[in-house]
């Protein structure tokens, strides 16, 4: 079975007690099932990791590239909008990579429009809440059924 990594970064896991106008309701608990349970529909392992400390991205995003992994999609969470460090890390990563914002970072203060990952990942979905990270699941899917 094909593997996705799921990586969600800084202030994530408050999902749930964070300004609900701009993501949601939702925990990251009930994603991570809600991400579970799509990938099991669409055949596809899901694993998560989440972590507020930036070493540790970048040290599991080194470890996909020795990992028997097919996907990668990211919430960076605010490291999107400065982390050089993450953007070297993922540029090494050879299996597509797709970077989710719950909330339309486009649309939002003028620091957070810009992604200093986005020139090195397949592609970008935000701004649809929870449902950004199962669309980006999907995108996955599509993406290795075309390999
Ligand atoms: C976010 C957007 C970022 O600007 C913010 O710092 C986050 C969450 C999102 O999912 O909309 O922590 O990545």
């Amino acid at each position: 079975m094909k593997k996705i990594l799921v990586l969600h970064g800084v202030n994530l896991n408050m999902l749930g007690k964070r300004d609900p106008t701009q993501y949601g309701a939702s925990t990251l608990e009930e994603i991570n099932l809600r991400l579970a349970h799509l990938g099991a529909e669409l055949g596809l392992h899901v694993e998560i990791f989440q972590t507020n400390h930036e070493g540790e991205l970048v040290e599991r995003i080194q470890r996909v590239t020795l990992e028997d992994v097919h996907g990668v999609l990211i919430n960076p969470g605010a490291w999107t909008h400065y982390s050089y460090a993450l953007r070297d890390a993922l540029e090494m990563v050879k299996v597509p990579v797709i970077e989710v914002h719950l909330s339309n970072i486009h649309a939002r203060e003028e620091f957070r429009r810009q992604s200093v990952l986005a020139p090195v990942v397949k592609g970008q979905i935000c701004g649809f809440g929870a449902n950004s990270y199962l669309l980006a699941l999907r995108a996955a899917s599509l993406l290795l059924s075309n390999t």
